[in-house]
């Protein structure tokens, strides 16, 4: 059985991407925090192994992987999705949220790939998976410099596609927009007035449609599964506008409230 590493497996698309590697036969190892989250997907049956994983430490990336080699063997897919954002205008941002995000986001997922590399390219065979965001298309204001690790990981990507480039070991990017998770549930709620009203003037988000984290995961399953001899390097995902009145959007017109 395909071995699948997840970290940041605990909440959201994490935990989606669990259920549906499963789902799909593969062995799973999840990675987080919050190991409570992670046993409670094993006693689901959505993961094999549970393990405490912060991206941000390498020593403890180490550990998990050997855990997991332990445990379920050699990892054939890994999936760097931790990710963290601060809200807020990048000039009156604090030294340390700026470090933060770009500690979990970019160095944790170079910490992480960095690990699981070296064994795919020995076996001649593996997926390395980078969760993105649609941010990196448009700016977000209010969130700079989660976009900037975003795109510092997307441009990582292309490269590592190159560098990996005869070994048997492909790099995909899933580029997600919107999704329904706990993302941003614990922002600072004065931070997050600002930060909307920016969204909402720039048109960064002009419809409320989201997707939904179980068919984010069904994607990224699919481009992994795909035969070995092609790979999926941007699977670029955006949820689909309601259809508020089918009459109007045929017309182009916009409904009422839009
Ligand atoms: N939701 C969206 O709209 C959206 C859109 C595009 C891309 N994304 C990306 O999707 C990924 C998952 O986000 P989500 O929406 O599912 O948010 P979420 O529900 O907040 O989940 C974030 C996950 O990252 C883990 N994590 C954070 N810091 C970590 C660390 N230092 N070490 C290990 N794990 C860490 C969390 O686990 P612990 O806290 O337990 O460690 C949790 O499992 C992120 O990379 C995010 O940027 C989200």
């Amino acid at each position: 059985m395909s071995v699948v590493a997840v970290c940041g497996a605990s909440g959201g698309i994490g935990a989606a991407l669990c259920r549906a590697f499963t789902a799909a036969g593969w062995t799973v190892a999840a990675g987080a925090r919050r190991v409570d989250r992670l046993e409670a997907l094993v006693t689901d049956g959505a993961a094999a192994v549970a393990h405490a994983l912060d991206v941000t430490d390498p020593a403890g990336v180490d550990a998990f992987f050997s855990v997991v080699e332990e445990k379920a063997g050699p990892v054939d897919c890994v999936i760097a999705n931790a990710g963290v954002a601060v809200p807020g205008a990048l000039a009156d941002a604090s030294d340390a949220d700026v470090r933060r995000v770009i500690d979990t986001n970019l160095y944790g997922s170079l910490t992480v790939v960095r690990r699981a590399i070296p064994g795919m390219r020995d076996r001649c065979h593996g997926d390395v998976v980078f969760v993105s965001s649609d941010s990196v298309e448009k700016p977000y204001p209010q969130m700079l410099t989660y976009g900037a690790t975003k795109a510092a990981v997307e441009y990582v990507a292309s490269g590592l596609r190159l560098e990996l480039a005869g070994t048997g070991v492909r790099v995909t990017v899933a580029r997600l927009g919107p999704t329904l998770t706990e993302f941003g549930t614990d922002w600072d709620p004065a931070a997050v007035g600002p930060l909307m009203r920016a969204w909402k003037r720039h048109g960064v988000i002009p419809d409320h449609a989201v997707i939904q984290p179980a068919d984010a995961a069904d994607a990224v399953v699919a481009a992994v599964s795909l035969t070995p001899g092609i790979e999926a390097r941007v699977v670029s995902l955006g949820p689909v506008p309601a259809v508020v009145d089918a009459t109007e959007a045929a017309s182009g017109k916009q409904s009422k409230d839009g």
